[in-house]
């Protein structure tokens, strides 16, 4: 049997991947990242003991060949943005569905003892009355939020059809170190602060998220790897706090020390949510996991992070 410690992290290169994987090998596991680098940047890994292949999801015989010897995946390659996928759904289809389904077939024919995937909470659900959970029903309003739930019912087919135990993890919305490249709204807000440009709110600042910290993510991905948890298990890995766009725009500016800084609203954007949070109750139960990171104190941490990584270059 394939060596449990030997991990493949799919998508390794990106935002959760570049924490991820530094935990995993601190924690001793072996790490071989799989990347087309599309989002992601081999040089968030630079420094760190694990290795790199290029390759895309999509691609039978690249995943046959990446798994050669690995005892267990973490899936977080991904097209992410819900915006994108409105856009152009087929792409995102092709990356999260059918890339997702190649994975797993290729997890499946490899015999690995663990596949942890990343899915999403709010785009999933969809417009539901919060706080959702693992019993709210899913009704996506993007083609991402459908392409996370096709991705979750392979995993959940494949679990029961072929013994391959998954399990999938439904983030809230991620933020913290490594996040430069994303699109969300607190590096948008950021890296207006930092250009002296308004902070731009699609809507009336309303709209609210559920915020955590990519090192709680991480964490509960390991617990995710490492606890006898069901093929199938489906679970949410929130803070089961909500915070508005308007709160979150104000949390930016005070660590930014920049608490006058003008904010402009924008229509709302086609796709996304109006209200989210989860609650991590199951999570708590399955896998011991409880968020740790208070939302001001990582939205500072992350602050100084960009102050000190991104906005000196
Ligand atoms: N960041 C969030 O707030 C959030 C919330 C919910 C779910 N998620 C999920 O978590 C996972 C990681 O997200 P992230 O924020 O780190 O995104 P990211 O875009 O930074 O990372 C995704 C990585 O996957 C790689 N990738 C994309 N398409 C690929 C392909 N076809 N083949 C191989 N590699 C490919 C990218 O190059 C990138 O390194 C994704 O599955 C995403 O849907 C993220």
């Amino acid at each position: 049997m394939a060596d449990a410690r030997r991990v493949l992290v799919t998508g390794g290169a990106g935002f959760v991947g570049a924490t991820l994987v530094r935990r995993l090998v601190a924690s001793g596991y072996w790490v071989r990242v799989f990347d087309n680098y599309s989002t992601g940047d081999a040089e968030h890994l630079a420094g760190v003991e694990a290795e790199q292949i290029e390759g895309d999801i999509r691609d039978i015989a690249a995943l046959d060949s990446a798994l050669n010897g690995m005892g267990a995946v973490m899936h977080l390659a991904a097209a992410g943005s819900v915006v994108a996928s409105v856009a152009d759904p087929v792409t995102n289809f092709e990356v999260n569905v059918l890339g997702t389904f190649r994975v797993l077939d290729a997890a499946r024919r490899a015999g690995v003892q663990r596949v942890v995937l990343a899915s999403t909470g709010g785009a999933l659900i969809g417009d539901a009355t919060p706080p959702v959970s693992e019993r709210s029903l899913p009704r996506p309003i993007s083609p991402y939020g459908a392409s996370k739930l096709a991705g979750e019912g392979y995993a959940c087919a494949f679990a029961h059809a072929y013994g391959l135990p998954t399990v999938a993890l439904r983030f809230a919305n991620v933020y913290g170190p490594w996040s430069a490249r994303k699109r969300g709204a607190m590096t948008m807000f950021f890296r207006a602060i930092e250009a002296g440009e308004p902070i731009v709110i699609y809507g009336d600042g309303t709209a609210s998220r559920d915020y955590i910290h990519v090192d709680d993510i991480s964490r509960a991905l390991q617990l995710a790897l490492e606890r006898d948890v069901p093929g199938g298990t489906v679970l949410h890995i929130a803070s089961g706090v909500e915070t508005t766009v308007a709160e979150l725009a104000d949390l930016c500016r005070a660590a930014a020390g920049a608490p006058d800084h003008p904010v402009e609203h924008r229509a709302p954007r086609a796709g996304e949510v109006a209200r989210n949070f989860a609650t991590y109750d199951l999570a708590q139960q399955v896998l011991g996991y409880a968020p740790t990171i208070r939302l001001d104190e990582g939205i500072h941490t992350t602050w100084e992070w960009f102050a000190k990584h991104v906005f000196t270059l």
